[in-house]
């Protein structure tokens, strides 16, 4: 059992400023067009990030140098962020808007996931899941980076998948056969359609692969008619309960120009609960009004391990 270590890898110097050209590109150029050139150097340092994720720690918080942040614009570091993700392969629309980059923040401080919002869309804590929850077709690839944390709250938390599946096996297997079964899902936020799959699958090499997230689950089964049976919403407690245990979860917050990257199907993750300064203005607003509060701000990434 592995509580992963979140100890920031910082990009070397060298290899971040490689990226000049890149970083100065139009966000939409960077997002949109496939052929973009990155350097050489930059794509050897994704392909150690690679290398370790399979190999040792499946999350990895990345960090750049202090030198690196100063004079950095949003831009840039909005742009670094998508050379990152198209380095590791291709960037998937996560939306019926075709958005590739989707930006996290709280919409309405008085809308919930109970009423239907999608979780990144406010500011509520729990449900520790995984993203990979609304295609039904495997990806492998989630970053998180951080535009602006909250004052108080916005916690990460990251559980690792194996640890899991290794506390289920010895002590309620019964329940882990349950969640390697089909359950309902829905694609909310892409399409009206619902599909079948299991929580827990394994990769070729024997590793836990998850798919979680529990409301949307809940509306799945309630949509297709089909009540969810007395062992199913138990092994959903057994294994929520797992993952709000303090000592298999790693927690640590994001500074303003980290960027969380993970293999998506073998980490679990949430947050804690956040709550953004009064009259706090959203990331589009931030040029125009420099000294205003800014609300807290991620964006996010998913990616598809081209092949
Ligand atoms: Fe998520």
């Amino acid at each position: 059992m592995s509580v992963i270590d979140f100890t920031p890898k910082v990009i070397p110097s060298d290899v971040f400023q490689s990226l000049k050209n890149a970083l100065n590109l139009p966000l939409s150029q960077t997002i949109q067009n496939t052929t973009i050139e990155i350097p050489d150097l930059f794509l050897q340092w994704t392909n150690h990030l690679r290398d370790e994720l399979y190999s040792s720690k499946p999350a990895l918080l990345v960090r750049l140098s202090e030198a690196d942040q100063k004079n950095l614009s949003l831009d840039a570091f909005r742009n670094y962020t998508v050379v990152l993700g198209r380095a590791l392969g291709v960037l998937l629309v996560q939306n019926t808007e075709g958005d590739k980059l989707v930006t996290v923040y709280d919409r309405d401080p008085n809308r919930t996931m109970a009423q239907g919002a999608r979780y990144h869309q406010t500011h509520e804590g729990g449900s520790i899941h995984t993203d990979n929850v609304n295609i039904p077709e495997p990806w492998q690839y989630l970053i998180l980076s951080c535009l602006q944390p909250a004052p108080v709250g916005g916690e990460n938390i990251i559980v690792n998948g194996d640890s899991v599946v290794e506390l289920m096996k010895k002590d309620f297997p019964q329940y882990l056969k349950v969640l390697e079964s089909n359950y309902w899902w829905e694609k909310r936020g892409v399409s009206d359609e619902l599909y079948q799959a299991p929580i827990v699958t394994y990769d070729k090499d024997g590793h836990a692969q998850f798919r979680h997230l529990r409301p949307y689950m809940e509306s799945a089964h309630k949509r297709a008619d089909q009540p969810m049976s007395a062992m199913q919403i138990k092994a959903i407690d057994i294994l929520d309960a797992y993952l709000n245990s303090s000592d298999i979860q790693a927690r640590f917050t994001m500074k303003a120009y980290d960027v969380l990257l993970s293999l998506d199907s073998r980490t679990l993750h949430g947050r804690t609960c956040f709550a953004d300064p009064a009259d706090s203005i959203i990331f589009t607003e931030w040029s125009k009004n420099p000294s205003a509060p800014k609300r807290r701000t991620m964006e996010r990434l998913w990616i598809k391990e081209s092949v």
